[in-house]
């Protein structure tokens, strides 16, 4: 291509968006330091004050914090007041960064970028040779997961998401036998125990940093009715009325068999519930969500090559609805529907009824 055929002010304004998305991504992982810190948590509740306050009122190095402010300042994130050198989170940022933004704090979610950034050289492998990256290379993956999704949890899954399934709150108050696969650290089954007593639980999960972590919560809520145990979801046993798999299906190294066995496993007029990311199977449907570089992302470092690191299906996170309500039909569910919770931009629930 010689100069005369290129349009100078797209090569212009490319150069500067792609500026900007370096500059993006280091405020990402500032805003991660500034919520494991909790710096946002405490300037949020401070008058504007200088780098001393803000460390006195933190416990942190006044070098560090002084640093990191700098960061915040010029990326506009914090205003600084050059006349008293204070600096100050306005409330309106506030409400997206701190931990009683609840599911609205980002900050939190900025954690995972050091998490990925230290599999780059696995990733970087797997370009080349193929295969995938085994999960005991995400160190802090569990525990920042399930951080991640208490806070949604806590606030939308008793009176948002189980509502989402026609009677399903009337028959867990009554008493059934419930099953959440992948259920990582077992928040979201605790959550339940606790809110239908009537009702049985069982959360699985290979990982056994997970279930240690989610039988110590059952133990500290004192829940009787749940249980929960290290294992394969594509070899899952027992029978329910009830199948749970949040955020799951995709990573999983054998989703079309674990469909299946749910399928096999849920007794007749049972509901598998299953919420998972929301977007399209087709890339060009996905080119204006709102969070699309940060799901391809997060599949080419995580998703997808967990799944292909155990030789499976490699389906990741933008596995998308269609391939979803193939891959349902194709287990056998034939009433699929699916649902949103109002706020959530990010999944999608499949209400899947297994006929009576
Ligand atoms: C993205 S996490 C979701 C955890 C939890 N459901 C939540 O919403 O926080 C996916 C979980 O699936 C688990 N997992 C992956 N493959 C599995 C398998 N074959 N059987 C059981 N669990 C599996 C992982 O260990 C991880 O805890």
């Amino acid at each position: 291509m010689t100069t005369d055929t290129l349009d100078l002010a797209k090569q212009e304004a490319f150069a500067g968006r792609i500026v900007q998305v370096l500059n993006d991504a280091c405020l990402g992982y500032l805003c991660s330091l500034g919520h494991r810190t909790r710096l946002f948590d405490t300037m949020a509740e401070l008058p504007p004050s200088t780098s001393e306050q803000i460390a006195t009122a933190t416990g942190l190095d006044e070098r560090y914090v002084r640093e990191w402010l700098g960061g915040m300042t010029v990326g506009g994130i914090v205003e600084y007041a050059p006349e008293n050198g204070t600096y100050r989170l306005p409330p309106e940022h506030a409400a997206a960064l701190t931990r009683a933004a609840g599911p609205d704090n980002m900050a939190s979610f900025m954690q995972n970028l050091a998490l990925i950034g230290i599999v780059e050289d696995e990733v970087f492998e797997a370009f080349r040779k193929g295969g995938g990256v085994p999960y005991s290379s995400y160190p802090r993956f569990q525990e920042l997961q399930a951080e991640e999704t208490a806070r949604v949890y806590d606030a939308a899954l008793i009176d948002s998401v189980v509502p989402l399934a026609p009677g399903l709150a009337e028959r867990l108050r009554e008493g059934i036998d419930a099953l959440d696969i992948g259920t990582g650290q077992g928040h979201a089954v605790n959550l339940l125990a606790e809110a239908f007593p009537q009702s049985r639980f069982r959360g699985l999960d290979m990982s056994e940093t997970g279930i240690a972590a989610a039988r110590r919560e059952a133990e500290e809520m004192g829940l009787r009715n749940v249980r929960f145990d290290i294992g394969d979801s594509a070899a899952l046993t027992g029978a329910y009325d009830l199948i749970t798999a949040f955020d799951v299906i995709h990573d999983l190294a054998r989703p079309a068999q674990t469909l299946s066995a749910v399928a096999a496993a849920l007794r007749d007029g049972g509901t598998f519930l299953m919420g998972d990311i929301d977007a399209s199977s087709r890339l060009e449907e996905n080119v204006d969500h709102l969070l699309g570089p940060a799901l391809y992302t997060f599949s080419v470092f995580y998703c997808m090559t967990v799944s292909l690191g155990e030789g499976g299906a490699g389906l990741g996170t933008v596995w998308g609805r269609q391939t979803a309500q193939r891959m349902l039909a194709e287990a056998g569910f034939d009433d699929v529907t699916e649902r949103h919770v109002e706020g959530d931009i990010l999944n999608v629930y499949y209400v899947a009824r297994k006929k009576p």
